[in-house]
């Protein structure tokens, strides 16, 4: 398991994806529509920013998140080998799972999300490249 990625909510990914490149020299890796939304991952080096913008008009977590919170980090996420394997390791140790198993994420990764009252806080993604 290690750090892969600091899931950030915008309403605007490519200004901040600009100011980013300009402020910390990190470039695009990665875009894409994905969920209604516009989703940019930006190359860290060892890990990635994953800028979440909603679409006009959506309706999706990330739009709600914005509306209610502002622009922010809305999670983060541990990348491993086997998505199934950490999650059942996750449930075994008291950690409630929100997606009842590994799904399509971003990037054609599988993900699943982790819920944050069973987590300290911390909305956590288990993500398998
Ligand atoms: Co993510």
């Amino acid at each position: 398991m290690h750090f892969d990625h600091a899931g950030i909510a915008t309403d605007d990914a490519d200004a901040l994806a600009d100011l980013y490149a300009a402020a910390f020299d990190v470039p695009v890796a990665h875009e894409e529509t994905f969920d209604g939304m516009q989703v940019t991952f930006l190359d860290l080096g060892n890990g990635y920013f994953e800028l979440l913008d909603p679409l006009p008009d959506s309706e999706g977590t990330i739009a709600t998140y914005l509306e209610r919170n502002g622009p922010g980090i809305h999670h983060l996420a541990l990348a491993t080998p086997d998505v199934e394997a950490a999650m059942a390791a996750a449930v075994d140790a008291g950690v409630d799972p929100i997606d009842d198993e590994p799904r399509p994420g971003a990037w054609g990764h599988e993900v699943v999300f982790l819920h944050p009252k069973s987590t300290g806080g911390v909305l956590l993604e288990l993500v398998e490249h």
